[in-house]
Parts: structure tokens; sequence; C-alpha cells
């Protein structure tokens, strides 16, 4: 496998072209931004740390039959991925109020959801993702409405699994934002699953462990990243 040209920069990866045209190569970056790209920064480790938080995450939801585009790992920044043709809907799964949801419906930081939220996201930078239904996914033909309902049906088991492995670690699963894609026709689960596209609480002291740190200055973010590492692999972080 040959790293080859890079075809996308985004905001915390870069996408490489490899020898093989069903593989990509993606790099994570230690850039972070929030707010639409409003607000910008670098947390030192972060790439290192998303693309190892995302590989744990990726194995364990391969090992409960969910299917990623995570192919190998390639260094300690690195992974290869199947190339999918991606569905531009960012799919949000809420167990805890917070964030938008807090904003938008008045809930209270930290109110415990009676049930799974479900959200759909337009993914359009310049339109800042606005929030959709299915009938808008429909008229924008996004996805069909078979697509629609089998993403949902993983979403919500990959967060069963999520949630039951985090919570053995001490760790609540507040929110979290997923993407999927196309792989000759199959609905594969794309993009990362990290401290950036999750929230994660410690179960006891409540301490956010996750990009609100750096979106709401609340400093320690990359020792925040190096806890959800170590509580996830029993390890370290050294790099
Ligand atoms: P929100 O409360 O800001 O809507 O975010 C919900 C979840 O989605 C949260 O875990 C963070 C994640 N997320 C992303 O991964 N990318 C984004 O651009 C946004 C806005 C949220
Ligand atoms: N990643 C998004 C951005 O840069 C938003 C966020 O994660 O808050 O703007």
């Amino acid at each position: 496998m040959i790293k080859k040209e890079l075809l996308y920069e985004g905001k915390a990866k870069k996408i490489f072209r490899t020898d093989d045209p069903n593989l990509l190569w993606v790099e994570y970056k230690d850039d972070a931004t929030a707010f639409n790209g409003l607000k910008k920064g670098a947390v030192s480790g972060k790439g290192e740390l998303n693309n190892k938080i995302s590989a744990h995450f990726f194995r364990l939801l391969a090992q409960n039959g969910i299917e990623s585009h995570l192919v190998a790992e390639k260094s300690h920044r690195e992974m290869v991925v199947k190339s999918l043709q991606i569905i531009r809907v960012e799919v949000v799964l809420r167990n805890i109020a917070a964030g938008s949801l807090s904003k938008r419906l008045g809930l209270p930081e930290g109110t415990v959801l009676p049930s799974t939220v479900v959200e759909y996201y337009y993914k359009n930078d310049e339109l800042h993702d606005p929030l959709v239904n299915d009938d808008h996914i429909r008229i924008l033909d996004l996805a069909t409405p078979e697509q629609m309902s089998e993403i949902k049906e993983i979403a919500l088991k990959v967060n069963e699994v999520l949630r039951a492995h985090l919570a053995e670690r001490e760790l609540d699963l507040i929110d979290f934002k997923l993407e999927f894609g196309l792989h000759n026709g199959q609905i594969i689960l794309g993009d990362e699953i990290s401290p950036d596209t999750c929230r994660f609480w410690d179960k006891n002291t409540r301490k956010k462990l996750d990009k609100d740190r750096f979106r709401q200055d609340l400093g320690d973010v990359e020792q925040a990243y190096r806890e959800v590492y170590r509580r996830l692999t029993g390890k370290q972080h050294t790099g």
C-alpha cells in the first residue's frame, strides 16, 4: 500500500489517495475548530489520540457485527480506510441533553432523556449543517427512505454497543455524531468516533472529557483525550 497525493484537507483530517482505488489514507491532525470553523486552535497529541480512539471503537463495533470503513492502522496518526461514496447526512444520537439540543429545546444540560433521540443534519458547510428530517433528506435526494431506515437501525445499535463499553469504564456517552457512506452499494460507517465527535462525561464527577473542553475554553483538552484513551485501552498514551 502506497500513500499518494493529498485529495482533500478537512478541519481535523487529511485524506490521501493510495495505489488502490478502493482505499484511502487518512491522517488525523492536531488542529481543532469549533462553531463551523469560527474558533480555531490546535491540541497537541489530538491527531494520534483520535486515530487510536477511533480505531479502538471501529474494532469494537466490528466485533459486534457493525462494519466500518477501517482497514488498517498505518502509524500513530494514520489509518487506511475503504473509499466510500459519502452520504451527506450527519447522524447525531443523544442519551443526555447537552449542546445544541439543550439550547434548542431549553432542556438543562445533563437532563437524562427518556429515550434516545436521533437527529439528522445536512452536511453543508455553507448552510452550517442545518437540522433536517426524513422528508428533507428525501427531497434533497441525500439518501433513500430504505437507506435511512437502515442507517437509523445501525446508529441505534452503535449507541448500545458504545454505551455499554463506556459504562464499564465509568464514562457516560452523552451524545455523538456518525457519518455513513456506500461501498459497493452497502451502507458502511465512516469518518471517526472520537472525543471530537462524541461527548463523554466521567460518570461520577461529571467532568467533560471531550471537545467541549476546547469549545468552551475549559482547559486540559489534551489531558481529557488522554484520559479517554487510558480508560478505553488501560494504557497511558506516550506519543
Ligand atoms: P451538538 O450538540 O453541537 O449538536 O453536537 C452533538 C454531537 O455531535 C456532539 O457529540 C458533537 C458532535 N458534533 C460533531 O461531531 N461535529 C459537529 O460539527 C457538531 C456540531 C457536533
Ligand atoms: N467541527 C465543527 C467545526 O469546526 C463543529 C464542532 O465540532 O463544534 O466547526
